[in-house]
């Protein structure tokens, strides 16, 4: 049975999605152990608490330093004792720490065709400001390994999705959830629990 925690800071469709997954068999031999959200007010928490799923908080704004609040995630991660750690929308930037501990086991979900609009600065919303603006007429969704980097590990897999005219970012975005991100997500943990995928 591969324990999954999952990290949040929003709205936790992602997160639902992989619930939802599990429940109707989609992802096999899978249990969510636990939720970290770094943002007490995400609405993630209410999904989490609606399917009796264990959720903390751990939240920078409650440490004196970066350092003390990096120690602090790693020791509520190490509790759930994960055998995968899944990033859904988690805004936080990955201490060293855990990628030494966890590298091969950390996926994310990230709403581009990666290597197009990734990296630094790009997350939620932007991301798609930033397709629209390039005039691209397909993005889609990517889910890869958390390596060092800022969504430069190896890619799992991706899903195209159409740009249509007239599209908003929020349009967009949304298409890219529910044609990509909340399929490609939950397939990746179920290929990882059926052992069909390995880092590197
Ligand atoms: C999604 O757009 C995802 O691609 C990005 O952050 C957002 C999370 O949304 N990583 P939600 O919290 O899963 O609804």
């Amino acid at each position: 049975m591969l324990k999954v925690l999952v990290c949040v800071s929003g709205g936790g469709t992602n997160l639902q999605a992989i619930i939802d997954s599990v429940n109707n068999g989609t992802i096999r031999n899978t249990e969510i152990v636990g939720v970290i959200s770094n943002n007490r007010n995400a609405y993630a928490l209410e999904r989490a608490a609606q399917n009796s799923i264990k959720a903390e908080v751990v939240s920078p704004k409650d440490y004196a330093d970066r350092e003390d609040f990096n120690k602090a995630l790693l020791a509520a991660m190490d509790s759930y004792e994960p055998n995968l750690i899944v990033l859904a929308g988690f805004l936080v930037v990955i201490p060293k720490i855990v990628i030494e501990k966890y590298e091969g086991r950390i996926i994310n979900i990230h709403p581009s065709l990666i290597p197009s609009f990734c990296g630094t600065g790009y997350y939620g919303l932007k991301v798609h400001v930033a397709a629209l603006e390039r005039g691209v007429k397909v993005t889609g969704a990517t889910v890869h390994f958390v390596d060092a980097g800022t969504d430069t590990g190896p890619i799992i897999l991706q899903k195209a999705v159409e740009v249509e005219a007239g599209d908003t970012p929020e349009v967009l975005q949304k298409r890219v959830m529910e044609q990509a991100e909340w399929k490609i997500l939950p397939k990746a943990i179920d290929m990882i629990a059926c052992g069909e995928v390995s880092y590197k």
